[in-house]
């Protein structure tokens, strides 16, 4: 009750939170750019794949090598412009797509980003099938820290019902156990809760998870898009919410009361580890590429879906912001909370800090339904989710995640 609750609560402020409109006024960005300098994280858009998953609702386009090779020009040209504007990186997400589709030019882009910035951390996202011995001793040696493999399920009829018929779950065992110790975290993502898979499955692909050691997990509830959720429900059987929560409760048993700590509601780790979602670790952070999303100063930023809008406005010498949505005092204020309560807690004197004003005061009626309803409790100015409230936040990060993909629909759909 609790979590549906939540969810229709953020699904019916997530439609207003992203009521986007074209009017571009980049003259703020250059402003924080001055002003915040190097405390941004840089997400890097990857949107290109060897294939192309049905499931996927990412911004992703079937590998062409030509496009590849230009979109990275593309991309050091709008890096570029965020560094004239005063910007410093020091933490690198690439994300994807398949940011390894052409390693000669990741290596390259990594390389240009070494001489512009001092680089803290790198993290990145492969599938199973792109790692061999080369490219992960490549990914070491680019200084990757943390590398997340979209492993999805070990079990192959699952992985044929996904259409990822081109790779077998005891291949992804062995890109795994090569990838394991090179790096300072290895990531698996896996999916729930996908049309066809059972209970069964997922806690067979848990117990392979831990039984190969690695560092941390991620799991991704499916997420359709209306136009994908179409599709889905066409193709496999239709997507039951409702059986979700019997997914997470199984991934609560099996990895937080084993041992595993929680980095958000999603993702599970051996010890004190890197966090995958870049997020939660910063304030602001800026997206570069076709469909990169950027937060900053509460101002939501979106860049072209469409790779020819993309390359014409780079091509431009403008940066390639096609929406905008400036969040008021409150809308900031409930962001922040979600990502934080994403991330598992909420430090209040940060909040007093970012916000020069007490949570305790702006959202006391949101605090006093979640501390009722046992979702966060409050300890010496920390306030942590609660084992009993990770699924609804995870429910409330879900609702976001996918407001996000009716508008990334639109555009796409739109040719923006
Ligand atoms: C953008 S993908 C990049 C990883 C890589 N391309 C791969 O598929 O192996 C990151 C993760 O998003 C998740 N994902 C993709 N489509 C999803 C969907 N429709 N719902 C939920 N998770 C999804 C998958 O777990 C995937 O590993
Ligand atoms: S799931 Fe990964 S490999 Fe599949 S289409 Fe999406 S981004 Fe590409």
């Amino acid at each position: 009750m609790i979590p549906w609750f939540v969810g229709a609560v953020v699904r019916r402020s997530g439609k207003s939170f992203l009521r986007f409109t074209g009017d571009i006024d980049t003259t703020h960005i250059a402003l924080a750019g001055r002003q915040r300098g190097g405390d941004v994280s840089l997400y890097i858009h990857i949107p290109f794949c060897k294939t192309l998953c049905p499931f996927c609702c990412f911004n992703r386009y079937l590998f062409k090598e030509d496009q590849v090779r230009a979109y990275f020009r593309d991309l050091r040209r709008e890096v570029d412009m965020y560094a004239a504007l005063g910007f410093k990186f020091n933490d690198f997400y690439f994300g994807g797509g398949t940011p390894t589709v052409l390693m000669d030019e990741l290596s390259g882009f990594i390389d240009f980003l070494r001489l512009k910035f001092e680089i803290r951390r790198i993290s990145l996202e492969t599938t199973p099938r792109e790692l061999t011995p080369e490219t992960v001793d490549q990914l070491k040696q680019l200084g990757v820290n943390r590398l997340s493999i979209g492993v999805q399920s070990f079990d192959d009829s699952l992985l044929k019902a996904m259409g990822r018929t081109l790779f077998k779950g005891e291949d992804s065992i062995q890109k795994i156990k090569l990838a394991q110790g090179k790096f300072d975290t290895v990531n698996v993502d896996l999916m729930f809760n996908f049309p066809t898979q059972t209970t069964e499955q997922f806690r067979s692909d848990i117990k392979i998870f831990k039984d190969l050691g690695a560092d941390q997990a991620t799991f991704y509830p499916l997420m359709p898009s209306p136009h994908k959720l179409d599709a889905l429900t066409k193709k496999f059987r239709r997507v039951d919410t409702k059986r979700e929560q019997q997914y997470y409760e199984i991934i609560l048993q099996e990895l937080l009361d084993g041992g595993y700590k929680a980095s958000t509601a999603w993702c599970f780790s051996r010890g004190d580890l890197m966090i995958d979602e870049y997020i939660i670790d910063y304030d602001d952070y800026i997206g570069v590429g076709a469909g990169s999303v950027s937060f900053l100063r509460g101002d939501f930023l979106v860049n072209s879906f469409s790779l020819d809008g993309y390359h014409k406005l780079i091509a431009e010498d403008r940066l390639p912001i096609v929406r905008t949505r400036h969040l008021s005092a409150t809308e900031q204020y409930r962001y922040y909370m979600l990502t934080r309560f994403f991330g598992m807690s909420l430090n209040t004197l940060q909040f007093r800090q970012r916000f020069d004003s007490d949570i305790h005061d702006r959202l006391w009626a949101e605090l006093l339904f979640f501390k009722t309803a046992g979702v966060i409790q409050e300890k010496n100015g920390i306030i942590s989710v609660t084992r009993r409230g990770m699924y609804p936040v995870g429910t409330m990060m879900k609702e976001f995640f996918t407001a996000l993909n009716t508008l990334r629909e639109y555009c796409i759909e739109g040719g923006i």
